[in-house]
């Protein structure tokens, strides 16, 4: 889950490859490095623990480094820890260099045999094997080209890679299987990639390689083969990110940029889908009628808060009487299925590159499950090339690690299928037209929900000290308090935990006391007075409570009891409401306690790695 760029460009790559590398720190960012072929044909390397900005302040020191061919990496650790020695790129003598996002599963293997050979190692790397295999095949005659062709014929795993030779000065190769990898296509320059952002300051057209590719960029040429050297065709795309979608603009951070621009978005995912009171089903594309009119039940598989978004759908579906299961993708592979007739995958991702995600979508395939749908944010990703059918949520590019608008669209665009398979399963066009306008209504809603904002600034300095937290929910609204804890403790390090409020009693209730802070959410919902049963237990208990209520739900400030209203919403939309005011607290916890919001420790936007 690191991002590599590479050029062969025609004037100095430097602030082209630091560019891309800062487009990609979302990818992980516990070590950088960068190396290019320079004027007197010797690669330069420069490396440094920490942030790219590290890298920078190493690059200022280490003098220029001219050359038009290069390579760069920004690290998230997997083999060995994250220091200097163990940031790519990686060297094979003086000559050869290479950067890889992945995970080498049989380095140990290739690592021996390597050193039987006499081959030693300065890393703790599982890549160091790939650089010192292509080597191998170079020492005997071989072409950086073939070379690469034979190693990735041994190499097992997920990797993108990227490497350059002083032998051939002006080529970079690059090989993709399962990890991503696009190919630039500049003036006279070439690129490549883990994603197309990295390289939006230089070009919008790209090819995007598919797994088994391996591309040659020589001379000013662009090859793409398979493993066996067998040219490959791919269609040249011409991507919609603009450089403004990615800038920061007004806001400090990203994930405030993000949840700020949640209304716009969810406006942009509804977009020509709706019309009148009916939903618009060519959304989910050709062949979607019939897919849907087969469909029995659905499988939703996601990781992370996509997860919870598939956890709030549930309840969503079921309430039309479509079964509906969900699971995370990491853990779909661990049991046995038994796969039930007319069941439709459907994958969620922000990224649409979340390898648990992926692998477990290749599974249902195997397994013979119907067919699949994904909800993704990211057109070019895997997901949405692997997938049957496609719903985009159209909120732009999310960069902040902590996800935001992603949730809030991909509840949004579950409501909309909700509706499609809905409509088979009984739902009558009233249904449908009250389903319709509360989504018309959604992005004002939101507009209000972030109005809460002055509010929950001073709520969050009661937390700063803290060390851990509970988050309370039932039913549809156990999942966003599930979200509301995970974005508590990526953003502020805070240890959070989330239960359905009526299993307290079985055994967290011993944890309550004055220094436990306990958060829950209160929509006006046929659940509320059991919820407020299990508020007064945790209040009779001495802990304090900050409850997030619908103005309805008559919860109002007592003794250990702090209410903000959130202005009044249906239930069934209540969750996509809901989630914002814990998104605002965990924001400005973590900026109280002063973390990294956008990049936060130990984690990566786009996990590639399974
Ligand atoms: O790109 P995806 O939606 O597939 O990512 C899934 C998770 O990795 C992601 O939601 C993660 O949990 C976020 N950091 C949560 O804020």
């Amino acid at each position: 889950m690191c991002g590599i760029v590479g050029a062969v460009a025609k004037s100095d790559v430097l602030p082209l490859l630091l560019d891309g590398l800062k487009r990609l720190e979302y990818r992980g960012y516990d070590s950088a490095g960068i190396a290019v072929i320079n004027d007197r044909n010797q690669i330069s390397r420069t490396r440094s623990a920490g942030k790219i900005a590290e890298l920078e302040k190493a690059l200022s020191c280490s003098g220029a480094m001219p050359g038009t061919t290069g390579i760069a990496h920004t690290r998230w650790a997997t083999h060995g820890p994250p220091t200097e020695i163990n940031a790519h790129p990686h060297m094979s003598g003086q000559n050869l260099a290479l950067v890889c996002n992945g995970i080498i599963e049989n380095h140990e293997m290739l690592r021996q045999a390597q050193r039987r050979n006499g081959i030693e190692f300065a890393s703790e790397t599982d890549t160091e094997v790939i650089v010192n295999e292509i080597q191998q095949h170079i020492d005997r005659g071989l072409d950086l080209l073939a070379a690469v062709m034979e190693t990735v014929a041994v190499l097992e795993g997920a990797y993108a890679i990227g490497v350059v030779s002083t032998n051939e000065p002006n080529r970079l190769v690059g090989a993709r299987r399962g990890s991503p990898l696009v190919v630039g296509i500049g003036e006279g320059e070439s690129y490549i990639a883990s994603d197309m952002s990295a390289l939006i300051s230089v070009t919008r057209d790209f090819f995007i390689l598919e797994n088994g590719d391996i591309v040659d960029i020589h001379d000013g040429n662009i090859a793409i083969v398979d493993q066996s050297g067998r040219p490959q065709f791919r269609d040249r795309k011409t991507s919609r990110l603009t450089a403004e979608a990615i800038a920061l603009g007004e806001h400090r951070h990203y994930m405030a940029k993000e949840i700020h621009e949640q209304g716009a978005a969810i406006a942009n995912t509804l977009d020509n889908r709706i019309t009148g009171t009916r939903l618009l089903e060519e959304c989910f594309g050709a062949g979607a009628a019939a897919i849907f009119d087969e469909t029995r039940s659905i499988q939703i598989i996601a990781c992370g808060t996509s997860y919870y978004a598939g956890l709030v759908a549930r309840h969503w579906f079921e309430e039309f009487g479509v079964p509906c299961q969900v699971e995370i993708a990491s853990e779909f592979h661990s049991r046995h299925h038994a796969v039930p007739d007319g069941c439709l995958t459907v994958t969620l991702s922000q990224s649409g590159e979340t390898i648990d995600t992926l692998s477990a979508l290749a599974l249902t395939r195997e397994l013979g499950y119907m067919n699949s749908l994904t909800i993704c944010n990211v057109p070019e990703s895997s997901l949405v090339r692997e997938s049957d059918l496609v719903l985009m949520t159209h909120a732009g590019p999310e960069i902040g690690v902590a996800s935001t608008k992603a949730f809030t669209t991909q509840l949004t665009a579950l409501r909309l299928l909700v509706i499609a398979l809905g409509r088979r399963f009984g739902m009558t066009e009233t249904d449908e037209a009250r389903l319709i306008k509360e989504l018309r209504e959604l992005p004002a809603k939101v507009e209000a929900a972030l109005t809460l904002e002055p509010a929950i600034m001073e709520i969050a300095g009661q937390f700063s000290d803290k060390h851990h937290a509970l988050f309370l929910g039932r039913g549809a609204h156990y999942p966003i308090a599930l979200e509301g804890a995970l974005k508590l403790k990526e953003i502020s390090y805070i240890h959070a935990e989330a239960y359905p409020a009526g299993e307290l009693k079985h055994g967290p209730l011993a944890l309550v006391d004055n220094e436990m802070p306990v958060i829950s959410v209160a929509p006006n919902d046929r659940l509320l007075n059991k919820l407020k049963g299990n508020i007064e237990e945790v209040r009779a208990r001495g802990g304090k409570l900050i409850v997030f209520a619908d103005p309805h739900a008559r919860i109002y400030d007592q003794e250990n009891l702090q209410v903000i209203h959130v202005a009044p919403v249906d239930s069934s939309i209540a969750p996509i409401i809901f989630a914002i005011p814990l998104q605002m607290l965990a924001y400005h916890v973590g900026l109280i306690k002063g973390t990294d919001i956008d990049k936060p420790r130990n984690l990566a936007k786009s996990v590639t790695v399974e």
